[in-house]
């Protein structure tokens, strides 16, 4: 048996977060679609007496280190299933903005499950694995399969779409997080008693992803939570008016928040997109990434 094992995962933009009414679960029927960007944590699990987190990178002294940690809660989950103890260390290094509406929590979550599976030994099929990742959350499984995928439900019903070509996106990241339930029942105070309808992908935002086609997907790119996202955070407002002064065919809060996402035409937008970013002081940093980006990965020991 290999002494440790890391899996590379990326981060998330959500390009449609279409959100339904409120369920009796107190969950929100999504019609979600995910983009796997290139920005990554790595999960490296090592065994170890007891379950045991540590965590480096920007932003990991708000995340908890306990048994609460999703990671640590995907290797208990597994263990459970499997009829094994959970004895790991797990290491996660982050680069994936914490607590930003990227799926950082939930990328180490499915890094967590893919790593102690294969350190286990305990070949899990993809299709129990899957299942696994949508008890610890509505995002995981995506980080899991990565790529694009529309998720209907609450977002853990995947199904995965074809895309063209590559994307490039500058994330604005924020100083502090927004807390996602915080978030979703913002979206339902400011919806009062309207009428929600069923959520639906739009066939427009579907077809620029297949071909490629940058100039449509910025046109199509929409995201229910943005209103919740900027009544809570109102100074969102001056950091999504920056990216496009700058130049961005697009700006969207990403998933819920507080990172800002900002479609650019091309590598060299994106880049003088997020150094006006960083010269206006409207956000903490700006990062460049290109979509679609792979899902969660064994990364090779011998590197
Ligand atoms: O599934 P996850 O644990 O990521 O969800 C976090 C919270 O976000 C939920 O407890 C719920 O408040 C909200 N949520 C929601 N509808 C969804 C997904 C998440 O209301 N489809």
């Amino acid at each position: 048996m290999s002494r440790s094992v890391t899996v590379r995962v990326p981060a998330k933009v959500n390009v449609q977060l279409t959100v339904g009414g409120p369920r009796p679960d107190g969950f929100h029927d999504l019609a979600n679609v995910f983009l796997a960007v290139g920005l990554y944590d790595e999960v490296t699990v090592s065994p170890a007496e007891t379950l045991r987190v540590t965590a480096s990178g920007p932003g990991t002294d708000r995340i908890p280190l306990d048994a609460t940690n999703l990671a640590a809660r995907a290797a208990v989950a597994l263990a459970e299933r499997r009829g094994i103890a959970p004895g790991v260390h797990i290491h996660i290094a982050k680069d994936i903005p914490v607590a930003g509406g990227m799926a950082g929590g939930s990328a180490d979550a499915a890094g967590a499950l893919l790593a102690c599976d294969t350190l286990w030994g305990t070949g899990t099929s993809r299709s129990e694995l899957l299942a696994l990742c949508a008890e610890l959350g509505s995002d995981v499984p995506f980080s899991l399969i990565g790529g694009a995928a529309l998720g209907r439900g609450r977002g853990e019903l995947l199904t995965p779409l074809e895309v063209g070509g590559a994307f490039h996106w500058v994330f604005a990241v924020a100083d502090d997080g927004l807390s996602t339930p915080d978030v979703y029942r913002e979206c339902d105070r400011l919806r009062g008693a309207a009428v929600i309808p069923a959520p639906e992908a739009a066939p427009v935002l579907l077809e620029a992803l297949r071909t490629g086609d940058t100039t449509a997907l910025a046109g199509a790119l929409t995201n229910d939570l943005q209103p919740a996202a900027l009544s809570l955070r109102p100074a969102l407002r001056a950091t999504l008016a920056t990216g496009t002064d700058a130049g961005a065919l697009a700006a969207i809060v990403s998933g819920s928040g507080p990172t800002c996402a900002f479609l650019a035409k091309d590598a060299s937008a994106a880049d003088a997109v997020g150094a006006a970013l960083i010269a206006s002081g409207t956000c903490r940093t700006a990062r460049t990434a290109a979509a679609p980006a792979h899902g969660a990965v064994v990364v090779p020991p011998s590197r």
